[in-house]
């Protein structure tokens, strides 16, 4: 009897493993499978796990100096965020806003306050992938990295971004041009992106990134006496207190409600006309993208899967792969400068 009962318990421990170990591996395949079908098309060169042999360290090195320098400094996240969207809107994401040069994207009007500290946090990861790797991951990569780390250690989103990007040889100052300015209606702001395929949904859910972060003066100094779209008062008063005039070097938070937290109150903001760019406000304005406001302002799930989603994609503008561009030895020289300052000449020559 004793050995019948303890075999018989033997069994059912061992039945009752099976059965876990096949319910884990069911839920762990069909988990990974709507993972991969929410996840938009990448394009070819780049994959989910690029760096999975040769620098298998490389997302936890990235996260854990980022938390360090967060912890100091949470500015440098949206910074870091904005980095990585004039990086990927001019001439594709090949880490051409890192190029120095006499003149260089960075100096141009609409790079305006993108802040040094950033820049060197990004050649300080460089730096520690390249220790601890060699000269294997491109500072392209590196931005995009820091952007989705950004975006989930300020309380965003965590989601896959595809990797395998190269640094390109050179920088595009006229490129500059085609950043969304602040004044944009919400018609530009439309044909602007949807020349680069990305449809009303994605343009708001982008323009949530303005749920952190800061502005100068002279980029919503239009938006203080501004009746269309329409501007909460107590908003213009402090903005007029905060910006004697446009030339003022002074900044006003993105979003009043939670200035330094990625969520979705961005959209309650434009709800109470706290937008505080006319290209924010002007989205609960236009029949075309206030639905998608009120959509994403009371359920924060469904703008963080769009917000990844429309990131994922950004991510893939026009990107260097195989055998095309580099990977810089440091993200501010190209490896052979006389290649990039032809380059760069040629481009200016055709431009003018
Ligand atoms: C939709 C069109 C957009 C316009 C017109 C726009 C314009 C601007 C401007 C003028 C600033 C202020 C810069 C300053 O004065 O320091 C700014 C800041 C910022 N933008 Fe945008 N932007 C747009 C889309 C985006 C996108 C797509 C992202 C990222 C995915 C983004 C991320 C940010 C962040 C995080 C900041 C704060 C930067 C900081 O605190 O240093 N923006 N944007």
């Amino acid at each position: 009897m004793m050995a019948r009962g303890v075999s018989g318990s033997g069994t059912t421990p061992l039945l009752c493993s099976f059965f876990f170990i096949s319910w884990l591996l069911f839920a762990s395949s069909s988990h990974a499978s709507s993972e991969a079908l929410k996840r938009p098309p990448i394009v070819d060169g780049l994959s989910w796990n690029f760096y999975f042999s040769s620098c298998p360290m490389l997302e936890t090195i990235v996260s854990r100096h980022l938390r360090k320098v967060f912890r100091k400094d949470t500015g440098q996240a949206p910074a870091l965020l904005r980095i990585f969207f004039h990086d990927c809107f001019v001439q594709g994401c090949d880490g051409s806003i890192l190029l120095d040069g006499n003149p260089n994207e960075r100096d141009q009007p609409a790079n305006i306050g993108i802040r040094p500290e950033a820049l060197k946090t990004i050649e300080d990861l460089r730096a520690l992938v390249h220790i601890q790797c060699g000269r294997v991951v491109s500072c392209a990569d590196l931005v995009v990295l820091a952007a989705r780390e950004a975006v989930s250690l300020s309380g965003g989103p965590r989601f896959p971004v595809p990797l395998g990007r190269k640094d390109g040889l050179s920088f595009s100052i006229n490129g500059t041009g085609n950043l969304p300015p602040p004044f944009f209606r919400t018609g530009q702001l439309l044909e602007r992106f949807g020349g680069r395929n990305f449809d009303a949904t994605d343009v708001v859910a982008l323009s949530g990134a303005h749920t952190f972060g800061r502005a100068h003066c002279a980029t919503f100094f239009n938006r203080i006496n501004q009746t269309e779209p329409p501007i909460d008062t107590s908003l213009a008063n402090n903005l007029s207190n905060t910006c004697p005039s446009a030339q003022s070097p002074n900044t006003a938070v993105l979003d009043v409600r939670s200035p330094n937290v990625f969520d979705n109150l961005y959209y309650v903001n434009l709800k109470n006309r706290q937008g505080l760019f006319t290209s924010d406000q002007d989205l609960f304005s236009d029949a075309r993208t206030k639905g998608i406001v009120n959509s994403f302002a009371s359920n924060q799930t469904l703008f963080f899967d769009k917000f990844a989603t429309a990131i994922i994609k950004l991510s893939q503008l026009d990107v260097l792969t195989g055998k095309q561009g580099q990977i810089r030895a440091k993200c501010s020289i190209p490896n052979s400068k006389n290649l990039v300052t032809s380059v760069v000449e040629e481009d200016s020559t055709a431009q003018m």
